[in-house]
């Protein structure tokens, strides 16, 4: 059985991955890599712009054995494969909108990914498509050491799903008008 971590472009869920994969004896899976190889994407990565039934069928050839699965578009994929856990990754969006300036996202691309990232659409598609093995984990003002315990809990049955809200903190803010164009 296959572990998933998903969850926007930027919550970290490269960065964790790789520490997790320390304590795990399961090979990593990335979704993006494989996306990549198989000349899926047309420009860059950290997009939705995918042919989701060709990305598919190659996972399902290429994940074959059990493994550390990793990429924003899990919830959309894995339908072939067998997952025991899957872990969504939140980030306050105003922490998202410093990463994808360092990653020169255009103002189209970050509105796109923070505004995922407040409704929650991963986590709603992936909690659709896995049902309750799913768990998020707010890793906002979290160290990666943090992190790494947190989803390393939740893999050995001791972890909590984590109910976030930034909907709301977005609108305590006044900030509506600046993630959603309305
Ligand atoms: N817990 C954390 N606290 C602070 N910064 C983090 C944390 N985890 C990751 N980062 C940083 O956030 C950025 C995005 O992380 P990355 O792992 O590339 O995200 P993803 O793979 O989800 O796109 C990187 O600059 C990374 O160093
Ligand atoms: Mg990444």
């Amino acid at each position: 059985m296959s572990i998933v971590i998903t969850g926007n472009p930027g919550v970290g869920k490269h960065t964790v991955v790789k520490e997790i994969s320390k304590y795990l004896k399961l090979p990593i899976s990335d979704i993006n890599s494989i996306a990549r190889d198989a000349g899926l994407f047309e420009k860059n990565e950290d997009t939705n712009d995918v042919d989701i039934s060709k990305l598919e069928k190659i996972i399902k050839e290429k994940i074959s054995n059990p493994s550390l699965i990793v990429g924003h578009l899990a919830p959309y994929v894995l339908s072939s494969v067998k997952v025991k856990i899957v872990i969504v990754l939140r980030r306050n969006p105003y922490d998202l909108i410093t990463v994808y300036k360092k990653r020169e996202y255009t103002e189209e691309k970050t509105r796109e990914n923070t505004g995922s990232e407040i409704l929650g659409i991963i986590a709603h598609d992936a909690i659709n498509q896995f049902g309750t093995n799913v768990f998020q984990v707010d890793v906002t003002g979290k160290s990666i050491s943090e992190v790494t315990e947190k989803v390393l809990n939740i893999i050995n049955g001791r972890g909590v799903n984590e109910e976030v809200d930034w909907l709301d903190l977005v609108t305590k803010q006044n900030d509506l008008k600046k993630f959603f164009a309305y």
